[in-house]
């Protein structure tokens, strides 16, 4: 309970259970940011390597939360999270728009602790009032990001999840309670814990909330939501899915087909399985996957090719549950609805 009013604190407009749209690059801009936000969640805008683009995008958020921004406690500070993969990115640049925009939250992934301790300590000094969020997917990870950087939350990504993560994953259902335990232990339980990967609904946001969670991340789910930037084969691709373990896996070939795979070799990411998936799986040559794909990006123009065949579709194993638009306001109202029903019947059950 303590814990969940750390981040109620931190996060002064959101409403419990927290929900927080995943820092989705590519598809998570500020339209998604600002929706998630005004809905009472923490909206977050997705990783951009274009300085200038990721600027644009934090200014439209500003311009569109300045009245909320008016009421909280900080005005100066942007209500939205900001997504960095970490390895590879120029810290100094970001460190500007953290400077610049003041971000509530900064959302870190996919580096070394090392890289890890150096942007957290650039972000604190940038932006203190920036709260540093990391996501990690595997307990070692967990405790050594505790101990080096003592980030604000941990985002624990347990193997649903969508896109890239922790190629060795566990399901949150074993991840959560094993990094609390070990927190404990390391007396380093006052780092709030926040759950990713396989929630898309009111009955996993109250079971990552019984395991100790004090909020929930949804990526997959938000790939429904009308603010979210994908083109409509995509959501298509998501809503005709089902059986999510059948028809997604996690593998390195949906970063390999583009060219070079440039993302350490601890991560792995989840998508809808395609045509490349299947012939890596069987042994095929990368090059001449890479080959059959650019080929058929190139007949597009002439011959209708399914989406799912043309590129990595980033999608969790909840991808089944997943099946119309919404806005993304429904969606965190639904969800948070939905969690203080579930959580009434499973105590009336006992
Ligand atoms: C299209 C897409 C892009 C993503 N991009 C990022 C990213 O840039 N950085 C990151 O930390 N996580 C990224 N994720 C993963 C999410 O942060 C989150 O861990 C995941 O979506 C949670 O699992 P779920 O999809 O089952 O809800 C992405 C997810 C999706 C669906």
């Amino acid at each position: 309970m303590a814990r969940l009013n750390v981040l109620k604190n931190h996060l002064p407009w959101t409403r419990t259970p927290l929900i927080v749209s995943a820092p989705m690059s590519g598809a998570a801009t500020s339209k998604l940011a600002v929706a998630v936000t005004r809905a009472g969640g923490l909206g977050q805008i997705g990783f951009m390597d274009d300085m200038a683009a990721l600027s644009n995008e934090l200014n439209t958020a500003k311009h569109e939360l300045q009245d909320l921004m008016n009421t909280l406690p900080n005005p100066q500070q942007l209500p939205i999270g900001m997504g960095v993969i970490v390895f590879g990115s120029p810290i100094e640049a970001f460190m500007q728009l953290f400077a610049a925009y003041q971000p509530a939250v900064a959302w870190l992934s996919f580096g070394s602790t090392s890289e890890l301790r150096a942007w957290t300590e650039g972000i604190r000094r940038s932006s203190p009032e920036t709260k540093v969020w990391i996501q990690l997917g595997s307990l070692q990870a967990a405790l050594d990001v505790a101990l080096v950087c003592r980030p604000d939350v941990l985002v624990v990504q347990g193997g649903d999840a969508a896109a890239h993560g922790h190629q060795n994953g566990a399901s949150v259902l074993s991840l959560i309670p094993e990094i609390a335990d070990t927190l404990q232990e390391n007396e380093l339980h006052d780092i709030p814990l926040v759950a990713a990967g396989g929630i898309v609904d009111g009955r996993g946001c109250a079971a990552a909330l019984a395991l100790g969670a004090s909020g929930v991340v949804m990526g997959t789910r938000f790939l429904a939501a009308t603010e979210t930037q994908i083109p409509q084969s995509y959501r298509d691709a998501i809503f005709k899915a089902s059986d999510g373990g059948e028809v997604t896996a996690r593998s390195r070939v949906f970063d390999e087909i583009w060219g070079p795979n440039f993302w350490p070799t601890t991560y792995d990411g989840r998508c809808l399985k395609n045509k490349a998936y299947e012939q890596y799986r069987d042994g095929v040559g990368i090059d001449k996957i890479r080959n059959g794909l650019f080929s058929a990006i190139h007949r597009q123009d002439t011959e209708p090719l399914d989406a799912q065949e043309l590129g990595s579709l980033w999608a969790g194993t909840g991808v089944g549950l997943v099946k119309s638009m919404e806005n993304a306001a429904d969606i965190v109202r639904e969800v948070q609805g939905q969690t203080r029903k579930y959580l009434d019947r499973a105590m009336l059950s006992l």
